[in-house]
């Protein structure tokens, strides 16, 4: 067995594992950690300040676990903490380690899915806030229209559990009513939040079947694999044991239970604490 190097792999709470379930599938080879910030989702309804701390704290803790590398599976994250941890603070930290966001390579291909040139954005008040979506979409695909829209209750709904009950459909139905309402010509929908693909089912429900809606799991391993080709360096100091172990900071028992679903296997989580940077 190889000496362990893993990809670390982070999100705010259970929905990197839409993320994850992806890349392990595209990148089996790898060693993976998986680390939920449970105990402190949603991330969606925080400050930039709070959302960069917090992420920057579990940078710090993947690399003491001896990661390379690590990918925000979080679009929060990603749009709010990414571009200061990638600027500020690795020089600092270590200059040979990389931090990845799935902001970028979602934008880099998602205006190949729409003929009409008008795609929804569904996301967190904080990553609709932040408009990297906007400019990232439009720095690829200048005549693209972007219409955001927030859907602030989903991610609870989708953390305790009730995305498969009658109440997930009604918010669901209510924030896609409200982004067509705005755009009806939008002819494809980005999921940029990886909790939103547990509600997949009700999305699909309540729009007509021209509309193509679009998770980030396969976009972002594609991405992750073109990197690894692109970065020899970065790819020949990861570990390839092919093991994932998983991390919460909020209980475990809770953790497993719930995760399982998200990643279609069962698992055991370990508990951790991640301190003031
Ligand atoms: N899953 C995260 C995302 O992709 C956000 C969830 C949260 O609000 O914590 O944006």
């Amino acid at each position: 067995m190889q000496a362990k190097q893993p990809i670390g792999v982070f999100d705010s709470g259970y929905g990197g594992l839409t993320i994850l379930k992806d890349i392990k599938k595209l990148l089996p080879q790898y060693d993976y950690i998986y680390l939920g910030d449970n105990a402190r989702a949603p991330y969606g309804t925080r400050s930039f300040e709070t959302v960069y701390e917090y992420t920057l704290q579990a940078v710090k803790w993947f690399f003491e676990q001896g990661c390379p590398l690590v990918v925000l599976a979080c679009n929060t994250a990603s749009a709010k903490a990414l571009r200061t941890i990638q600027q500020n603070d690795l020089p600092k930290i270590d200059n040979k380690k990389r931090v990845l966001g799935i902001v970028r390579p979602t934008s880099e291909v998602i205006g190949n899915f729409s003929t009409n040139k008008k795609i929804g954005v569904l996301a967190t008040s904080g990553t609709v806030k932040s408009e990297s979506y906007k400019i990232e979409i439009n720095k690829f695909f200048p005549d693209v229209e972007v219409v955001q829209k927030a859907c602030p209750i989903w991610v609870p709904l989708v953390e305790y559990g009730e995305y498969a009950t009658e109440g997930a459909d009604f918010f669901v139905k209510k924030y896609l009513d409200e982004l067509l309402q705005t755009e009806p010509d939008i002819d494809t929908i980005l999921l940029a939040c990886t909790h939103y693909p547990l509600l997949l089912k009700w999305i699909e429900k309540n729009i007509s079947s021209g509309i193509k809606v679009i998770s980030q799991g396969g976009i972002v391993a594609e991405s992750l694999k073109d990197y690894l080709y692109r970065h020899p360096e970065m790819e020949s100091k990861i570990s390839k044991n092919g093991t994932l172990d998983f991390y919460t900071t909020d209980e475990e028992e809770g953790f497993t239970k719930q995760a399982n679903i998200f990643y279609g296997k069962p698992f055991k989580a370990k508990q951790v604490h991640l301190s003031e940077p």
